[in-house]
């Protein structure tokens, strides 16, 4: 019996996470397995009627689930950060999802911007620092206010941290057994102190997987290479802050925000799954936003609980979506609204 808390959040989230369950519910009767669920209030709504985000005693009681998912945090009535540093970074830093993994798959390539390319051509998978870096939130003002006003922001770093990433890349590139290549996406030329740690770390911890080529490429550069030339990637590895960067950058490239998934991954405790597209306000309630991007999370979850016919089916479901049925990915274009999505992918679950 697998116990998933359910936070479907703001916006479009609570829309994209009932298909999301209901993909669950179809595919646990196909694949015989129990679970259940709870619902968890947190997020802008709350929020605004109570002033509560989240407390101690919630991230407590979310510990003793398999795992959680979420659909989305954010609300326009609600100052950015507040939301974002109380719930979601909170989520992520006090259940210590060091790993944020974000494959990048491209299942119809008429829904690619790069011209030319073919499903085999996008296909690899960032891992990113999910507990340090930028994220941290250290640094300071200093003359707040006045024309002499300093800010800093500090990216935290710790060898331990960066190393326990490292070491589930390279895990999972040798476990993903396809280029075996692992690329390190950072910034050695110019952040001297952060990056000098991650590349040392990065060939120290290489030595243990002489069968995983270990490739370095600047953030800048992975950027052009993610137009250019997306088929060198296999796996990357990368800090909070670039990760968040470059994997925007990779979902426009697999299709867009409709189809791209993460998952929060504490390989020793609770993980969470999430698409990562944000709470889409403009489309909220309109029943007209892309489940896909969910339904693909609730995959990664399955994986990760154990359950990988399942995880197998779901993703072989939104592929012959994907291709057979949807004329974009993009809300309100699929030519299906957003609970005929979800009953397309339940239609085609083997
Ligand atoms: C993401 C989001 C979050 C992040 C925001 C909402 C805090 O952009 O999951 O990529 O920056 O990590
Ligand atoms: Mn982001």
């Amino acid at each position: 019996m697998y116990k998933i808390a359910v936070i479907p959040g703001d916006g479009t989230g609570p829309e994209v996470i009932c298909q999301g369950l209901k993909v669950l519910a179809a595919v646990s009767q196909k694949y015989n397995f129990k679970y259940e669920t709870k619902t968890f209030d947190f997020g802008a709504e709350r929020y605004l009627k109570t002033a509560k985000t989240l407390e101690d005693k919630d991230i407590q009681e979310l510990r003793q689930y398999c795992a959680i998912y979420l659909g989305a945090i954010g609300h326009p009535e609600v100052k950015p950060g507040i939301l974002e540093t109380e719930i979601l970074l909170k989520l992520r830093f006090s259940l210590d999802q060091y790993i944020n993994l974000r494959p990048v798959k491209l299942y119809n390539p008429k829904f690619c911007p790069l011209k030319d390319k073919r499903p085999q051509d996008i296909d690899f998978v960032v891992v990113r620092e999910n507990s340090e870096g930028l994220y941290k939130g250290m640094g300071e003002f200093q003359n707040k206010g006045t024309k002499d006003e300093v800010a800093t922001q500090i990216s935290y770093n710790t060898r331990r941290g960066v190393e326990r990433c490292i070491r589930y890349a390279f895990q999972y590139c040798r476990k993903r057994n396809r280029k075996k290549k692992l690329t390190l996406c950072g910034k050695t030329n110019v952040l001297t102190f952060a990056w000098d740690l991650w590349e040392r770390t990065f060939y120290a911890v290489a030595k243990d997987y002489p069968d995983i080529q270990a490739d370095y490429a600047h953030v800048d550069a992975i950027s052009m290479w993610f137009v250019k030339n997306p088929e060198w990637f296999d796996v990357i590895v990368t800090d909070n802050m670039f990760g968040d960067i470059i994997t925007d950058l990779g979902a426009m490239i697999q299709g867009g925000m409709g189809i791209a998934a993460g998952g929060n991954i504490n390989p020793e405790g609770v993980s969470m799954f999430e698409p990562i597209g944000g709470s889409a306000p403009k489309y909220t309630g309109k029943n007209i936003i892309n489940p896909l991007a969910a339904i693909c999370a609730l995959g990664m979850l399955l994986e990760v609980i154990g359950e990988t016919g399942a995880a197998q089916a779901v993703e072989s479901a939104v592929i012959k979506v994907v291709n057979k049925k949807l004329k974009s990915l993009a809300a309100g274009k699929m030519g299906y609204s957003t609970p005929e999505v979800g009953d397309l992918v339940v239609d085609y679950l083997t």
